[in-house]
């Protein structure tokens, strides 16, 4: 089982590589399952219907999101209809939306976890304990677990992998749309990298206008922060190799497309 995780995608310059490169990448690489983190795709803050479902049309076939989650109010109105769409699983009880998501890639069941961790961000319900409880539930069902962590902390990413490992097929980290060159399986078969990175403008700050984040960092005072829309684009994402039966992860690797790592079929 071959699947393809792209990094969070952010603005119409993410959006516009995503549709871009997503067919090629498919071509390529021909994965199975294709998992798209969309908590930035629209106008880098959350997530509208009409770009959910785009993405499906554009060949993802589940969406995971993180704490921009609720930024677009329309999000209420179609989240709970959204079958392809997961947001953090440890969101408090009651939160709307579902936070795990079982999938059927002729005839291999794949459970996709959402996750957020708790260092510098909002404070939640514990992700370890919620891991471990939809670990026990997807097990029953699907051989392949995939666990999308979104978090600050690369010491949270980490111990949450290492935890999962030989549990689950995969954990990869999102959030700080930076990628991180630590790809690697950990000892007992869980493939791990602390963060995928971003799909989207690479000449701003993490996606973000870089004027207005220099200035709030030179005075403090409340900016409005916009996705760049000028410079280069970049795409980030991992291709993870699954064995259908035991779940564990054989191969991991790291995908970079912008100008300086151009994209090869
Ligand atoms: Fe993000
Ligand atoms: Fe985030």
């Amino acid at each position: 089982m071959k699947i393809l995780f792209i990094g969070d995608v952010v603005g119409s310059p993410g959006r516009n590589q995503l549709e871009a490169y997503l067919p090629k990448l498919k071509q390529k690489y021909q994965p199975q399952l294709t998992i798209v983190n969309g908590e930035n795709a629209a106008s880098g803050k959350g997530m509208t219907e009409k770009i959910y479902k785009q993405f499906l049309s554009w060949g993802a076939q589940v969406i995971t999101m993180g704490n921009h989650t609720w930024d677009k109010r329309e999000i209420f109105e179609f989240i709970d209809d959204a079958k392809n769409m997961i947001r953090p699983a440890n969101f408090p009880e009651g939160t709307p939306g579902r936070g795990f998501q079982i999938i059927d890639c002729n005839g291999v069941k794949i459970a996709v976890i959402n996750l957020q961790g708790r260092t510098f961000l909002p404070p939640i319900d514990d992700p370890f304990r919620k891991a471990d409880e939809l670990v026990e539930l997807a097990k029953k069902e699907a051989s392949i677990i995939f666990v999308d962590f979104h978090a600050e902390a690369t010491s949270e990413k980490q111990a949450l992998a290492w935890y999962l490992d030989g549990r689950v097929s995969a954990v990869v980290g999102t959030h700080t749309h930076v990628q991180t060159a630590d790809e690697r399986i950990l000892d007992n078969g869980t493939a791990y990298i602390t963060d995928v990175g971003m799909t989207g403008p690479y000449d701003g700050i993490l996606g973000t206008d870089r004027e207005a984040v220099i200035k709030r960092f030179l005075t403090n005072l409340p900016v409005r922060f916009e996705v760049t829309k000028r410079g280069k684009v970049q795409l980030n994402a991992v291709l993870i190799d699954i064995d259908d039966t035991s779940g564990k992860a054989k191969q991991i690797k790291r995908i970079m497309i912008n100008d300086d790592h151009p994209f090869f079929v």
